[in-house]
Parts: C-alpha cells; structure tokens; sequence
C-alpha cells in the first residue's frame, strides 16, 4: 500500500512538471509570435472551383449527387435549372426563409449558382 501511494505521488509530481512546461511554452510561443500583416484582400477574385468541389459540399447535406438520404431533405436532383437558380438568387438575397442556405448562397456566385444549378438539373 505504500508503495502504491509512493507511485501516485510520483505521478502527481510528473503530471505537474508536465503542466508547467506546457504552460510556459506557450507563453513563450506567444511572446515570440510575430504580429500578422494587416489584412488585404486578394487582388483578383478567386477562381471558380470546380462544379464537383462544389458539389461535393452540397452532397454533406443534399446527399451524394443530389439524392437526399434523409426523407427531411429536398433532393436537388433533376430540379429544374430556372427553379433551383432562382431559390439560390433567394437565399441569397435574404428573401427566401431558411436555416443555412442564406449563408451558402451568399458564398456562390452568379456563375457558380448557375454552375451548379445546371449540375443537378442533369442529375436523375
Ligand atoms: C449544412 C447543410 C446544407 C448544405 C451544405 C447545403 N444545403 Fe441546401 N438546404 C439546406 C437546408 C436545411 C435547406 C432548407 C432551407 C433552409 O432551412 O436553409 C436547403 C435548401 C436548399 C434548396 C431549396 C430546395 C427546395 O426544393 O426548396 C436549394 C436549391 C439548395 N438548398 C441548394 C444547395 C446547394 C446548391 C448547395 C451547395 C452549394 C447546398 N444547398 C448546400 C441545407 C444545406
């Protein structure tokens, strides 16, 4: 039995040193962390990505390839272009109600709505 207390202090003692450094190490990073440049935005818009990559991220909650896993979910497979187009314009625009899609709209383009619009209106 006391062997075992010997042990729990020893650990106690070790997890303390642990914390310690830790903790000092971190001061001293941040001590030495350079202020970051002042932002500025990129010169030119970024470049469109492609319509999978966009895609790819609809599909986390539209389902892969538009096809909605869960019955609470609009599939956006086979929508017609104009329709989904003109939703996205909406949300996009704050005047159509929604949870989330106000943000992700807000994030597309002109061209990258009609991009991925014609995506899904080819899916079946
Ligand atoms: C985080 C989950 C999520 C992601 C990611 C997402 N959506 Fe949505 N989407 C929703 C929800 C929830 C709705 C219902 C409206 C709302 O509450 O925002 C919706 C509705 C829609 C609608 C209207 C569907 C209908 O039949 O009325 C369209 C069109 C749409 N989304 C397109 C997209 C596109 C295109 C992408 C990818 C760029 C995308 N969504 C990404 C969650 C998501």
């Amino acid at each position: 039995m006391r062997r075992k207390g010997r042990e729990d202090e020893m650990k106690r003692i070790l997890a303390l040193a642990i914390l310690a450094t830790a903790s000092t190490g971190a001061l001293a990073q941040q001590a030495a962390a350079p202020t970051p440049p002042p932002y500025s935005p990129p010169a030119a818009p970024s470049p469109m990505p492609s319509v999978d990559v966009m895609a790819a991220a609809c599909a986390l909650c539209h389902g892969p390839e538009g096809k909605a896993v869960d019955m609470s979910m609009n599939s956006l497979a086979g929508q017609p272009k104009n329709n989904m187009v003109n939703s996205l314009n909406q949300f996009r625009a704050g005047t159509k109600p929604a949870t989330i899609m106000t943000r992700i709209a807000r994030g597309l383009s002109d061209a990258e709505i009609d991009a991925v619009a014609s995506y899904y209106a080819a899916r079946r």
